[in-house]
């Protein structure tokens, strides 16, 4: 039985269940095009050093970019008989090209190779992910830039607090998205290191030259210990914990967008093509593209939880449990990937309500905290400020009106200092217009942080 790579040692073949249980080429094939170029820069290295000849190198280059074409036409026999990716691209070099094909897994394991793998495939996604969210940023800075001056009720505890200017709130997500991608590019550091020449375990006794390996392969330096390279997964964890914070962001994001969507709260509308109907409900709109993406933070998180349960009880160096990074950091990359991609057009597509969010703050009594600063300017203490107010609402509660709804002589009533200009300072703009500081809600605040993230996501 020549069937595996290794079958020369054992005197029966597997069984068909433990073939298929062993396998990952189901899964790993789409690292194909990355394991193609850490051959090709793995051949080059070998060149250079004088372990294969120029000859066996070009011959490598011309049966990998067949076999490269094969893949991405479909055309690829894929075989579980050879376990996983690397073994099917290899055997199927040596087929097109014979003996310079079998030279090519000179001083290099397996284990060093889908290291090297998963890191370029990490790394790309990261690239991606980064760009992605520049393209949310943008979006979301450009939809505040049209609503520096429109008004809604600002919540603590989901209770009208104080009003905030709607630009305003969306920045805010665009806060935690910048946070997110410098997670990215600080994770992105410690995923670009090269493993390749860790071999199994220990190293290899080929006089390899491993930083003219990582230079060909863009690596920014190599890692330092074969046993460490091979084995620790910690780079794809953090890339999965930075990915289930991007999804932590987005599934608060859309737990509003479906509130605001509720006819009952009635602040936007999204765009036909982010939403459902119902099969029995004629009347139903449903917001299912951010429902979805709140349903699908749950995995993400769920791949982190699983891939640092893989490696805790892992031994050094390399072990078959770490076969199981794959999938659920493919599928994490996946979801965080569509999930941002439509979230940049859906962003583009919110039709804003500004009569239903201006109707809403002017409830609730959201310029209270405005009428005690008010006093607190004409020299009352801000505790008896605070007091002075609270009774002013009880009134206004037992007649079902506003604060500016009482006549100067009734607001007087509660405090003498009271004067014609405290119905200034009573109005949404007023009091949105009065929270002028770096970081606050007032619309010149908002459209200076908004054209900072333009400039700042702008191609260069
Ligand atoms: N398919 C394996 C993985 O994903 C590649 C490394 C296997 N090495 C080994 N000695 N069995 O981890």
């Amino acid at each position: 039985n020549k069937a595996q790579a290794w079958s020369a040692r054992f005197s029966e073949p597997v069984s068909d269940l433990v073939k298929r249980y062993t396998a990952s080429v189901y899964f790993d094939q789409r690292m194909a095009d990355f394991d193609i170029q850490g051959s090709l820069a793995h051949a080059d290295m070998l060149t250079a050093i004088g372990i294969i000849t120029a000859d066996d190198n070009a011959a490598i280059k011309r049966g990998m970019a067949q076999i490269k074409d094969e893949i991405a036409t479909g055309h690829f026999a894929w075989s579980i008989d050879l376990e996983d990716v690397h073994l099917n691209i290899e055997k199927r070099l040596v087929e097109l090209i014979g003996d310079a094909g079998k030279r090519l897994h000179t001083g290099r394991s397996r284990n060093d190779q889908v290291a090297t793998d998963i890191r370029l495939w990490v790394r790309h996604e990261i690239d991606l992910a980064i760009d992605l969210l520049h393209q949310l940023r943008r979006a979301l800075a450009t939809l505040a830039l049209e609503h520096v001056g429109t008004i809604l009720p600002g919540f603590t505890h989901l209770q009208v607090a104080q009003p905030v200017t709607f630009g305003h709130h969306l920045l805010a997500y665009a806060e935690m998205f910048g946070r997110d991608t410098e997670r990215l590019r600080d994770c992105r550091k410690r995923v670009n290191r090269l493993p390749l020449g860790a071999a199994a375990l220990a190293g290899t006794s080929y006089p390899i030259d491993r930083e003219l390996v990582a230079k060909i392969l863009d690596f920014d330096g190599v890692c330092h210990n074969s046993l460490d390279a091979v084995s620790d997964r910690d780079f794809a964890i953090e890339f999965c914990a930075a990915a289930a914070l991007v999804m932590m962001h987005i599934s608060r994001f859309s737990e509003e967008l479906v509130l605001w969507m509720s006819p009952r709260v009635g602040f936007i509308d999204l765009a036909d093509r982010f939403c459902t109907g119902s099969s029995i409900m004629p009347q139903k709109k449903n917001p299912d593209v951010p429902e979805l993406a709140r349903g699908k933070t749950g995995r993400v998180y769920g791949h982190l939880m699983a891939l640092l349960t893989l490696m805790k009880g892992q031994p050094l160096a390399y072990n078959k449990d770490n076969q199981e990074d794959k999938e659920g950091l493919f599928d994490s990359a996946d979801t965080l990937r569509d999930t941002l991609t439509i979230f940049v057009d859906l962003i583009g597509g919110i039709k804003v309500r500004a009569d239903s969010m201006r109707a809403a703050a002017l409830q609730g009594f959201a310029t209270a905290t405005d009428l005690a600063d008010y006093l607190v300017k004409k020299g009352v203490p801000f505790r008896d400020a605070h007091e002075t107010v609270a009774r002013a609402v009880r009134v206004c509660e037992e007649r079902g009106c506003d604060l500016p709804d009482l006549a100067l002589d009734v607001l007087q009533g509660f405090h003498p200092s009271i004067a014609q200009d405290v119905y200034g300072v009573l109005t949404l703009e007023g009091s949105v217009a009065a929270r002028d500081h770096i970081g606050g809600t007032a619309p010149n605040r908002v459209k200076i942080e908004a054209e900072r993230i333009l400039a700042e996501t702008g191609k260069p």
